[in-house]
C-alpha cells in the first residue's frame, strides 16, 4: 500500500544533500532547515492537533510522563503540556535546532517547569528515558525511520504498563486550490500529490536500514505487542478567504513544492506552479481569493497490557 503524501509537509521528505549541521544520519534532509516551516505548518495545524489530543485525553487519563518522539520544533509537545497540567513531558529529536525551539517554546507557554528534550537517534535514544512513558506519541516521524516496525517495538516497550502509543500517520493529500484555477491544466494538486508519492517511496528505499512494510498502522501496532486499537482521523478546515497566515503557509508549501519536485511535474504544470507562485501576478497564491487549507490527518492508538 503506497503511503498518502497527506500534506504539503511531506515534501520535508524529500529534501536531498544539502548542510549537515544537525549532526545525526538519518537520511538527507536537513531538519534544522526546516524549522521555520515546520514551525509554522504545525502553529497553522493547532486546532486539528488540539482535537486529536482531546481525543487522545478520553482514553488517558492523567499520565505522569508524555514523550514526543520526533517532536520537531516542539508545537505538539507543548500543546501535550497544556492539555495535561499534571504531566512531564520529553521531546525527543535527532535536531538539536529543533529542540533548541521546542524548549523556547516550552519557555514562552509557561511549561517549562515540567518539559524537557532528549537529542539523538530514534527508536535507540529512546533507550535513555529515565522512566517509562504513560503516553508516547509519534506524529509523522515514524515514517523517516527504515525500520518503521522495529521503531514500533521499540516505542512500545518505552510505555508503561497501561501506557499508550500514539502514531500520526496517513490521511489525505492537503488541497489549497480549486481543481480548476482558471488557467493551466485542472487538477494541479492531484498530479503533485502523484509525483510526491513517487518521491516518498524513492525517500524511503533511501534510509538507512529501510524495511519494506505494508503500512497497516493497526496492524503493526498489534505486531508490536499492542491492543486496543483505535484510528481518527482529524481534520484541519480553513476556508477561503485565507487568513494572512494560512495564506503564507501556502505560499510556503507550494513554493518547497516548486524546490523538490517541479522537474517531477510536465512543463505545463511547471509553468502553472511558477505562475501560481509569482507574486507579480494577480491570479497568483499571493492574491486570489480561493485559496484555502484542507488537510486530514489520522491518528492510530494502541495500549500496552497491563
Ligand atoms: C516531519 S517532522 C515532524 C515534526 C512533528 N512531530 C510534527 O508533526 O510537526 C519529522 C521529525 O522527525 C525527526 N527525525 C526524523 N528522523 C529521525 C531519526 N532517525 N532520529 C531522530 N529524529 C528523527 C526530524 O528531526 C523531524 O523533527
Amino acid at each position: 500500500m503506497a503511503h498518502h503524501p497527506h500534506d504539503e509537509h511531506e515534501h520535508e521528505h524529500h529534501e536531498r544533500g544539502h548542510g549537515h549541521g544537525h549532526g545525526h544520519d538519518h537520511g538527507d534532509i536537513d531538519w534544522a532547515e526546516l524549522a521555520p516551516l515546520l514551525e509554522a505548518q504545525a502553529e497553522l495545524f493547532t486546532p486539528l492537533y488540539e482535537h486529536a489530543l482531546s481525543w487522545l485525553a478520553q482514553e488517558v487519563t492523567e499520565p505522569g510522563l508524555i514523550v514526543d518522539a520526533g517532536s520537531g520544533p516542539g508545537v505538539i509537545s507543548s500543546l501535550f503540556a497544556e492539555t495535561f497540567p499534571g504531566a512531564r513531558v520529553v521531546a525527543v529529536d535527532g535536531s538539536e535546532a529543533l529542540l533548541e525551539r521546542a524548549r523556547a517554546r516550552a519557555e514562552r507557554q509557561g511549561v517549562a517547569d515540567r518539559f524537557g528534550t532528549l537529542a539523538g537517534e530514534l527508536p535507540e535514544v529512546l533507550g535513555e528515558l529515565d522512566y517509562p512513558a504513560d503516553l508516547l506519541w509519534a506524529s509523522r516521524s515514524v515514517h523517516h525511520l527504515g525500520d518503521q516496525g522495529a521503531a514500533l517495538a521499540a516505542c512500545a516497550g518505552r510505555l508503561a504498563p497501561g501506557g499508550t502509543l500514539a502514531v500520526m500517520e496517513g490521511g489525505l493529500p492537503a488541497r489549497f486550490l480549486p481543481r480548476d484555477i482558471g488557467f493551466g491544466r485542472p487538477g494541479l494538486q492531484a498530479r503533485i500529490d502523484v509525483a510526491e508519492e513517487e518521491r516518498f517511496d524513492r525517500m524511503r528505499a533511501e534510509l538507512p536500514g529501510s524495511v519494506a512494510a505494508v503500512e497497516d498502522w493497526p496492524a503493526l501496532l498489534a505486531s508490536a505487542g499492542l491492543h486496543h486499537t483505535r484510528s481518527r482521523t482529524f481534520l484541519l478546515d480553513l476556508p477561503a478567504p485565507a487568513t494572512d497566515r494560512a495564506r503564507a503557509y501556502v505560499v510556503a508549501a507550494l513554493t518547497r513544492t516548486r524546490e523538490i519536485i517541479a522537474e517531477d511535474l510536465d512543463a505545463d504544470d511547471r509553468a502553472t506552479l511558477d505562475r501560481l507562485l509569482d507574486p507579480d501576478d494577480g491570479a497568483s497564491v499571493h492574491h486570489r481569493p480561493d485559496v484555502f487549507v484542507l488537510a486530514a490527518h489520522t491518528v492510530h492508538s494502541a495500549v500496552r497490557p497491563v
